[in-house]
């Protein structure tokens, strides 16, 4: 019950709780995620909770960029989608600089919902709160 990576595991959850998503990564986080804390995984800042976006539409997605390592691995990103727990196959955007900080997206054609989440990738996956699309 207390292995290391558990207690790793409750270290992470405690500190994203801190931003208000821990429900979104209680179940979904990869115990992998978790040990590679070395890595860049920059935050998500915009689409945020409450965010409605329309099919279409163009938005900038961005994030944090303040904390980066000095070295990354891997300086592309990646934008996927994400609806409730599961991954979608749908890629908003990459190859862009991740040191950015924004890029544009185009809203995808797909079921309205509320459950939508963005998964930015660096060198791991960070995820953004869940928002809305609608038609
Ligand atoms: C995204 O941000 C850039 C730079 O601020 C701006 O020029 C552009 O119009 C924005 N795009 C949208 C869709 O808001
Ligand atoms: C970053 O990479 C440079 C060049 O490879 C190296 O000289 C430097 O020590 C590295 N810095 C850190 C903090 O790893």
């Amino acid at each position: 019950m207390s292995s290391p990576s558990s207690v790793l595991a409750k270290t992470f959850l405690f500190f994203f709780a801190l931003f208000g998503i821990f429900a979104n990564l209680a179940s979904a986080v990869p115990v992998a995620e978790v040990e590679k804390r070395d890595v860049y995984d920059p935050h998500v800042l915009y689409p945020h909770a409450g965010t409605v976006w329309y099919k279409g539409q163009r938005h900038n997605v961005t994030w944090d960029t303040s904390d980066h390592p000095v070295n990354i691995t891997n300086y592309l990103g990646r934008i996927m989608l994400r609806k409730g727990l599961i991954a979608t196959p749908l890629i908003l955007e990459e190859n862009f600089d991740i040191l950015l900080g924004r890029i544009e997206v185009t809203v995808p054609w797909v079921t309205p919902g509320d459950d939508y989440s963005l998964v930015l990738y660096g060198d791991s996956g960070n995820f953004s709160p869940m928002f809305t699309i609608k038609e």
